[in-house]
């Protein structure tokens, strides 16, 4: 008498049982007057001698474990199913808030500045911070001898190829020039780098917003008008102005642009020094040799050309005293913008 198949079978048998009906099914077919419990009880007495009490005993324990598989099958079909009482997301749970971040005080410093411009008419055009020696100097009038060219001034990235990490945003009024004629009216803002020991007021990278407008009749006085225009939308339109005689090589007349002092108004501070003026920016008229240098025809056009340090601007603008706290990532200080 083989038992042990017919005990895999219920085993499979019962695990596929999803109703009561069908448990009782299979309790009629195992347990019933006609069932295999009672065939395998019937068949005993037909057994050899010695084999009868063995028999006996594991058709007893066959139907024991008939008996608990239906228990356990019983109360598993009694048992609520876990989807119908809990679902299976816990709506009252409170969530992860995501953290929102937001732009760098640097980049929307940036997008203010252009902003201004752009009301103005002026594109936005960037350049590579890769640059070459004609672009960051030659083709900017900067003579060979020029203390900025040298090594202690500017990264040199291979020196027999003359390629540097430019050292400001005036390469790019090269670059357009050359590829587009008047009349231009663009703004440059981007990374700049300088081999400056690291202090409260220098950085070896930093950002510049250059601006140049070139067309047959522009004159000074639309600089004056345009940088008024911005200045007084970054600061305030009580702050005032003024212009100071200067010297840049890629401009003629150049001068440097001052604002009121903001903290305190024209007195004299620890801020402005004590001189009620903060330098803000470099500017002047487009030089004729920068005109000769991208190829215009001489004497056609007139511009003007702009250029400012975007961490100085915010540093002045929010009260900031450290130029480091920009790049260092803490979210305590970058929150607050
Ligand atoms: N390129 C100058 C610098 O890095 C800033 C500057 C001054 C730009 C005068 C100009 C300008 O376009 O006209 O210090």
């Amino acid at each position: 008498m083989d038992i042990s198949t017919i005990k895999q079978e219920l085993e499979t048998e019962i695990v596929r049982i999803t109703s009561f009906s069908e448990l009782e099914e299979l309790r009629n077919k195992y347990l019933g007057r006609k069932g295999i419990l009672n065939q395998l009880t019937g068949a005993i007495p037909s057994l050899p001698k010695e084999e009868r009490a063995s028999a006996g005993q594991a058709v007893n324990a066959f139907k024991e474990r008939i008996n608990s598989l239906i228990q356990e099958k019983e109360k598993e079909l009694k048992r609520p199913s876990q989807e119908s009482v809990v679902p299976s997301v816990d709506i009252g749970m409170p969530g992860i808030t995501q953290g929102l971040g937001r732009l760098h005080p640097i980049t929307q410093i940036i997008d203010e500045i252009c902003g201004i411009f752009v009301r103005m008419g002026f594109s936005v055009i960037e350049g590579p911070e890769v640059e070459n020696e004609f672009n960051n100097f030659t083709g900017l009038n900067i003579a060979l001898d020029h203390p900025s060219r040298d090594v202690f001034d500017t990264f040199y990235l291979k020196y027999q190829q003359k390629l540097l990490l430019r050292s400001h945003t005036s390469p790019v009024q090269i670059r357009v020039m050359r590829s587009e004629k008047p009349p231009l009216a663009v703004v440059v803002p981007g990374k700049v780098y300088r081999p400056d020991a690291s202090d409260a007021s220098h950085s070896f990278m930093f950002h510049q917003v250059e601006g140049f407008m070139v067309d047959d009749d522009i004159r000074f006085s639309d600089l004056k008008g345009m940088l008024e225009v911005f200045a007084k939308g970054v600061f305030g339109e009580n702050i005032k102005m003024r212009f100071r005689p200067h010297f840049f090589p890629f401009t003629e007349p150049s001068v440097e642009v001052d604002i009121s002092c903001i903290i305190c108004g024209g007195k004299g501070c620890s801020v402005c020094g004590r001189k009620g003026w903060l330098e803000i920016l470099g500017a002047g008229m487009i030089h004729p040799n920068v005109f000769k240098n991208v190829g215009y025809p001489k004497d056609k056009y007139t511009g003007f050309a702009f250029g400012m340090g975007v961490e100085r601007i915010a540093m002045l603008k929010y009260g900031i005293d450290d130029i480091r706290l920009f790049f260092e990532n803490d979210l305590r200080f970058l929150k607050q913008f």
